[in-house]
């Protein structure tokens, strides 16, 4: 596959994913045709601070479920590939738009997390930070006795800074910028593919339904599996490297 030849001939690989990659663990992505959560509920409902601060009981129900589903399944072969590549240093890091902690917990180092993370909550009041089984207990109160909320983004709210602006750094340096199963249909997040083109890198997207931005790739997949695809590439840079 020519993007096993452009791993090996890049100097600086950046990989994007999106809830796609964590489909072949069990959990659902957003706007699948067949499956994607906002295909059920609306995220402005659910997933918005003003859910936090209106709807309490539905925005507390759907993220106990989602923290369940995180700690229930695990990271997939995708994840362990891409935790592997970076150990053996044929890509730089994972700018992820999951909040399942699945990169990380494969054992990749550098990823930096736009949405925040499932694995923590905090205080909306002194910001105390928790592991998210407190919420699991059905405990919604620091000991402040502020609220405690996931430490993932809402919609309306700031992306963290730190993971945005390394994700920046990144983006503007790499030559070549993988996408794996992300509709890029949410910004700023969806903005990286396009700021790593325009300085320069090739750009790759892997997903299995096309994308609004496949008109900028210079290679797209669609239709495919993210762990069979990348599954293919693995054995291509083994038996090169040998
Ligand atoms: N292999 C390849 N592609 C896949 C697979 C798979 N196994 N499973 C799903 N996909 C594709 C789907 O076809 C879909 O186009 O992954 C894409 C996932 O897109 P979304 O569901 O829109 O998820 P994502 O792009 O990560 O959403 C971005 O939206 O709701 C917010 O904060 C949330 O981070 C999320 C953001």
């Amino acid at each position: 596959m020519m993007i096993a030849k452009w791993l090996k001939e890049s100097s600086s690989t950046t990989i994007f994913t999106g809830a796609g990659m964590s489909t072949e663990s069990g959990l659902p992505d957003f706007r699948s045709a067949n499956q994607g959560l906002w295909k059920m509920k609306d995220p402005s409902r659910i997933a918005s601070v003003q859910a936090l601060n209106n709807n309490v009981e539905e925005f507390f129900e759907f993220y106990r479920n989602r923290v369940a589903g995180v700690k229930e399944f695990a990271p997939n072969k995708g994840h362990h590939l891409l935790a592997k590549w970076e150990r053996n240093e044929m890509i730089d890091g994972i700018i992820t738009q999951n909040v399942d902690g699945f990169h990380t917990e494969a054992g990749s180092q550098n990823v930096m997390e736009l949405h925040g993370t499932l694995k923590k909550v905090h205080c909306q009041s002194c910001g105390s930070e928790y592991d998210s089984d407190e919420y699991m207990k059905g405990n919604y109160r620091c000991e402040c006795g502020g609220t405690l909320r996931p430490s993932v983004v809402l919609f309306g709210e700031m992306l963290p800074e730190n993971a945005f602006s390394h994700a920046l750094t990144l983006s503007e340096k790499t030559d070549l910028f993988i996408v794996l199963g992300s509709s890029l249909s949410v910004s700023p997040a969806n903005q990286f593919p396009l700021i790593a083109k325009q300085n320069g890198a090739k750009l790759v997207i892997i997903n299995m339904e096309p994308t609004e931005f496949d008109h900028y790739a210079d290679l797209v997949i669609h239709e495919r599996k993210i762990g069979e695809v990348l599954d293919e590439i693995d054995t291509e840079l083994q038996e090169n490297l040998l």
